[in-house]
């Protein structure tokens, strides 16, 4: 197994290092600054986590096909901060916002390509099924994103329904990450679809936890603008939790409908927003929420035999993944 300091720096060279087609430049820069400018890589590292689980043999056709998970992510936040309308992201203006929204749906396109590029140099032994696991994964997060966006023209959106969109835009490509290190690892179908499900209850988590810091994370941390889903009228956890908890339904629903097209009007709107939240208690329920699924993620890999080593790779890597403020 690998330890964490070498994860680092494997993820590390490995993003410092990629290349990008040269030309023409205002179709791949945005590609490179997206790449440079960073964020947590949890995807690749989930990869090479449960990878090194199996094997510590580490060269490019390993770890091509786990860059394209990062590549794929990056595209789809491209692609949902036109969607959201997100003027900041990893703490630096987004793609729509520095250049222009054309840009961003172009160089979103090729992104996803050139993760299919990526995907294509697995190892031919294990190709068919990295293949057909990713492909799935990726149909999959465009069907959640297109519940995100129905959602906002929805007044009231059930938990269950709420669970099934952030399954298919998040935790999907959490679990497709778990299970390709393992997949890539040769390791037996038990173990790979156990994994999967350890990185689908992770991503759940993931999720909560972002709509959870979304409202009350710190902005220069976290990177991205405190109160965007309130603004947007998403139906995070918290809105589902509120409307299930409020015995004033009317009453949030109208903080909720609240214009927000000044500053003024937005800081106003997320100000009434967040105090039903506080006062409904919604955020210390998401926290809850967020240890449940945590756990869940390692019941999901108590009964395939991984001893104690193994084991606390997992929960490090769990606990790292939702102890998160950006
Ligand atoms: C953001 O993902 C989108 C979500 C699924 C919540 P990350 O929080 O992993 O974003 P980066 O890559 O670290 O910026
Ligand atoms: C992210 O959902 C899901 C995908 C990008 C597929 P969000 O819209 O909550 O992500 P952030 O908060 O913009 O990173
Ligand atoms: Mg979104
Ligand atoms: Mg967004
Ligand atoms: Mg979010």
């Amino acid at each position: 197994m690998m330890t964490e300091a070498q994860l680092d720096e494997i993820l590390r060279k490995l993003f410092d290092d990629i290349t990008f087609t040269a030309e023409p430049t205002g179709l791949y820069d945005p590609l490179r600054y997206m790449i440079a400018i960073g964020g947590k890589r949890i995807r690749p590292r989930l990869c090479l986590t449960t990878y090194s689980l199996f094997s510590n043999r580490i060269d490019d056709s390993i770890l091509v096909p786990t860059s394209a998970l990062e590549v794929f992510h990056s595209f789809t936040l491209m692609h949902d901060d036109i969607m959201d309308r997100s003027p900041l992201r990893r703490g630096v203006p987004t793609v729509w916002k520095k250049w222009n929204e054309d840009t961003a749906i172009l160089s979103g396109d090729v992104m996803l390509i050139d993760a299919y590029q990526r995907i294509a140099q697995a190892p031919s032994k294990v190709m068919t099924r990295v293949l057909d696991l990713f492909s799935r994964t990726a149909a999959q997060v465009c069907d959640g994103q297109q519940y995100d966006m129905d959602f906002e023209s929805e007044t009231e959106v059930p938990m269950e329904e709420y669970n099934k969109m952030i399954g298919l835009k998040t935790a999907v490509l959490l679990a497709c990450s778990a299970e390709m290190g393992a997949i890539l690892a040769e390791a037996c179908p038990d173990r790979c679809a156990a994994l999967y499900q350890y990185g689908y209850e992770l991503g759940m988590a993931f999720q909560i936890a972002d709509d959870y810091l979304d409202a009350f994370g710190d902005e220069k941390v976290f990177g991205k603008p405190i109160g965007g889903d309130i603004v947007n009228g998403k139906k995070s956890w918290l809105t589902v939790r509120a409307m299930e908890k409020t015995s004033d339904k009317a009453g949030f629903l109208t903080a909720f409908a609240l214009p927000a097209d000044t500053p003024e009007q937005k800081a106003a709107k997320i100000a009434a927003v967040k105090d039903y939240y506080l006062r409904l208690g919604v955020d210390a329920d998401a926290k809850e929420e967020i240890v449940r699924s945590t756990d869940r993620a390692m019941d999901a890999v108590s009964g395939i035999g991984f001893g104690p080593l193994k084991m606390e790779t997992l929960r490090r890597f769990a606990e790292r993944l939702v102890g998160r403020a950006k």
